[in-house]
């Protein structure tokens, strides 16, 4: 019995981070700065800046425009759920880095 609740309760708390994540709780500058830490700049272009393997990620401006908070959220955890054969490796962030950064992408229109 005792089990079958710690499990329950196990599946709720890996079930929240992507679930729960909206972009109000985010800071689009906190996010900036997410971006820059985690290195995504290095496959990506955003406002004409990008890094030496741009090519593989493409630009993200007017990615805010294309993509909402639940894509990107789901994305960020888990790419291949949201890109069934998605390239880009999942990054590894804390629920607020989670927020922070997906504020920010909604921010590039
Ligand atoms: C190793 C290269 C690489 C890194 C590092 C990387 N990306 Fe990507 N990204 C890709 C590729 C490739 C795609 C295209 C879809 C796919 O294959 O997953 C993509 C797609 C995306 C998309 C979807 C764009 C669209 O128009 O739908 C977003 C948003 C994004 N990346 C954001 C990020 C963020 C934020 C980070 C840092 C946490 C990051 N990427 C790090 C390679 C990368």
């Amino acid at each position: 019995m005792n089990g079958h609740r710690a499990t329950a309760a196990l599946l709720a708390t890996l079930a929240l981070p992507a679930a729960t994540v909206c972009a109000e709780d985010g800071s689009p500058e906190a996010g900036r700065l997410v971006y820059e830490a985690k290195l995504c700049n290095l496959c990506h272009i955003v406002a004409g800046v990008s890094g030496p393997m741009a090519n593989l990620g493409g630009s993200l401006d007017g990615v805010g425009q294309r993509r909402d908070a639940a894509w990107l959220a789901l994305y960020f955890t888990d790419p291949k759920a949201a890109i069934p054969n998605a390239t880009m490796p999942a990054a590894n962030l804390t629920k607020q880095e989670l927020a922070d950064l997906v504020a920010y992408l909604l921010t590039l229109r």
